[in-house]
This record gives structure tokens, C-alpha cells and sequence, in this order.
């Protein structure tokens, strides 16, 4: 069994051991959209504080509803999750055999939620000087090679890259007649909606699709996530969960955010701004190679000498915390990502970095 894999986002546990507030460090280590959480999230998980003496729906049907009418799916189209994360725990327990193809740099969970269920993983490291392309020949000839499953993130997390739903599609096509099922994390695409390849899935089959309500919405201390897969894989996930693991506030707070359309949009428009902003400004900075993203982070590459851990350390003085990338294997410890946040927020990390690059 491997590690337990470290993440960012230990914006408490940090604060608490500088003896700050929560509220005097800026969070630029785990990716969480900055213009929410939606009010009408905030208000109905307050609603929903009065009912918390009766046990959740387990089977969440008003949120599933909510769910296959935003992506429009059937709700048996539809698994909900105690966050992504439970589901991807559960994943290696619903497919047969024990080969595992990794497309990576990649979220470490995969790795370690398979190696805990008894797989063997297999890394194919897409290439920083590629810019970390989709390179599908590659994983073709490693699916020759004999995979029982495949994992891949779109957009990549930590790379931020986009791979294009054609070259996906062609992807899945491809596996499906090599009869290898494949993961499809899109916990960011909500952020780039137009590029899932959630139809596809939904009328082909052979793959399932991992999707987070905790990034976009900015609800990551509720936990709540789905899959998109045909009926009978979604069965089989839902076997697999224990009884009541989305409680009744998440399930509260997931149903108020799909209503929220304007707030959607409001986000997209603004990260996407956002985004531009910060990484035009980042890739001015000297020796500093920003990799393009389309969700709300981006992975920068420092100039040689410099490593994201010194980097860490100089930044967590200035209160700013970001994600040294040094532990995904396939990145060297010159790389760091940083989430895209407020225009105000995005200018202190400009002015941090600009002080500490040579
Ligand atoms: C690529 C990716 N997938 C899934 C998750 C899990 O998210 P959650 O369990 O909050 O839905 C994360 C969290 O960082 C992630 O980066």
C-alpha cells in the first residue's frame, strides 16, 4: 500500500500552528473557486440546520434530480458522493482485475486508493516540455500492453492542461474496443463546462465520469460529489457506498448551488479574467515559465537554483500558501501550482514573488 498522499489546502492546521486566524493567510494552495461559496448555498445549509435531527436522504434524490437535469442525464445516470473523493475510493472496487494505467502528473488519490484495493498502478507521465499534451499513442501502446482500468484528470490537476474533448473521445473509443474501462476525473470542468466529454459517456458507456461540487461552489469543508455513468456502473458505485455518507447539508448545499445559474456564470467570467491576469503577470516575472490552464490554477516551473519548498517557506512569512509540487511524481521540485483568486488577492502574490525572484 502506498502513502497517504499530502495535499494543500491545510490552510487550518496551518494557521493554527502559526497561531493565526484561518482568516489572515491567503489559500492559494488548494484550488477553491474565491467568489463563492453562492449566498443561496449559505442560506440553505442554514435552513437545513434545523433538520439535522432527522437522518439525510441517503438516496439524495432531490440533488441527483438536480444533477441529471443540469447535465441533462437520467437520475440513474447519476452517484453522489461524500466529495470525488469517496468515489474514487470506491472505483478500483467496481471494476475487475488489477492493472491500473495512471495518466499523470496526476491527483494522487487514484494511486493510493487502488494500491489500498489490491491494483497495481502504472504511471504514463505526460511531458512538461510537451506541455504536458495528451499523448495518445503512448497510452494506446501501454493499453497493448494489457490495463484493466484507466485514470485520466481533465483538466489536469496539478498541470492545468486541457485536453480537447476530440482527443478524449478518440481516447475512449479506443479503450472501449481494447474492452478497458476508463476514469475520467473532471473535477474542474465546471470551470471550462463546453470541453466534458460527459455525452459521449453517457451514450457509449465504458467509462465513468468523476465530477466536484466542492471546487466550483467553494464548499470543500461539506464534502459533495457525483459520477456520470450509464445505469449500471452508477449501480454498482452506489452498492458500494455506506448508507447516509452525503449528510443533509451537503445535500442542502449541492441542490441550492446547481439552481445558482447566474452565480455559474458570474464565475466562469470572472476566473476566466482572473486567470488571464494573473498568469500574463506570473509570466513576466524573471525565469518563471507559467504552464496555460483552463480551470482556476496554474503550474509554474522555476528557474533553475530555486525550488518551490524555499519558495513555500518565504511565502507562508508573507502569509501567502501555495502547493509545492515537488511530491507529484513526474514534476521535479521546481514546480508549484497557485490557484487563481481575487484580483486583490492575485496582486499581494504578484508582489510577494516579484520580491523573491532573482
Ligand atoms: C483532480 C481532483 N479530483 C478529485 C478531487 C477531490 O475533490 P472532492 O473530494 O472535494 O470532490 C480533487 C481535490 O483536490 C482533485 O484535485
Amino acid at each position: 500500500v502506498t502513502a497517504k498522499p499530502e495535499h494543500g489546502g491545510r490552510i487550518l492546521s496551518i494557521a493554527q500552528q502559526l497561531r493565526l486566524q484561518p482568516e489572515e493567510l491567503i489559500d492559494f494552495s488548494a484550488s477553491i473557486n474565491p467568489f463563492g461559496p453562492p449566498e443561496a448555498v449559505l442560506d440553505a445549509v442554514t435552513a437545513a440546520l434545523g433538520r439535522v435531527g432527522h437522518y439525510p436522504d441517503s438516496d439524495a434524490g432531490v440533488l441527483v434530480d438536480g444533477i441529471a437535469a443540469l447535465h441533462g442525464c437520467r437520475a440513474d445516470n447519476v452517484c453522489v458522493g461524500n466529495g470525488s473523493t469517496e468515489l474514487i475510493y470506491l472505483v478500483p472496487r467496481i471494476f475487475p482485475g488489477k492493472r491500473a494505467l495512471l495518466v499523470g502528473p496526476t491527483f494522487a488519490e487514484y494511486g493510493h486508493a487502488l494500491s489500498l484495493a489490491g491494483w497495481q498502478t502504472e504511471y504514463l507521465h505526460l511531458k512538461p516540455e510537451e506541455g504536458f499534451a495528451l499523448e495518445a499513442h503512448l497510452v494506446r501502446r501501454q493499453l497493448a500492453r494489457g490495463c484493466d482500468l484507466l485514470f485520466l484528470c481533465n483538466p489536469g490537476n496539478p498541470t492545468g492542461r486541457l485536453y480537447p474533448p476530440h482527443e478524449v473521445a478518440e481516447l475512449l473509443s479506443h479503450a472501449r474496443s481494447a474492452g478497458t474501462p476508463v476514469v475520467v476525473d473532471e473535477a474542474f470542468m465546471d470551470f471550462c463546462e463546453e470541453a466534458s466529454v460527459k455525452e459521449m459517456v453517457l451514450s457509449h458507456g465504458g467509462a465513468l465520469i468523476l465530477r466536484s461540487m466542492t471546487k466550483f461552489y467553494s464548499f470543500p469543508g461539506l464534502r459533495l460529489g457525483y459520477a456520470l455513468a450509464e445505469p449500471s456502473l452508477t449501480a454498482r458505485l452506489s452498492a458500494q457506498r455506506p448508507p447516509w455518507s452525503v449528510n443533509s447539508l451537503a445535500q442542502a448545499a449541492g441542490i441550492a448551488a446547481l439552481k445558482d445559474r447566474e452565480f455559474s456564470r458570474r464565475s466562469r467570467e470572472l476566473i476566466a479574467a482572473e486567470r488571464d491576469f494573473l498568469g500574463s503577470r506570473l509570466a513576466a516575472l524573471p525565469g518563471l515559465k507559467v504552464y496555460p490552464g483552463a480551470a482556476n490554477y496554474l503550474l509554474l516551473e522555476l528557474p533553475d537554483g530555486l525550488t518551490a519548498a524555499r519558495l513555500q517557506e518565504h511565502l507562508l512569512r508573507e502569509c501567502l500558501l501555495i502547493r509545492d509540487c515537488a511530491g507529484f511524481p513526474g514534476l521535479t521540485p521546481r514546480f508549484l501550482r497557485v490557484a487563481v483568486r481575487t484580483r486583490r488577492e492575485n496582486e499581494r502574490l504578484l508582489a510577494a514573488l516579484a520580491g523573491l525572484l532573482p
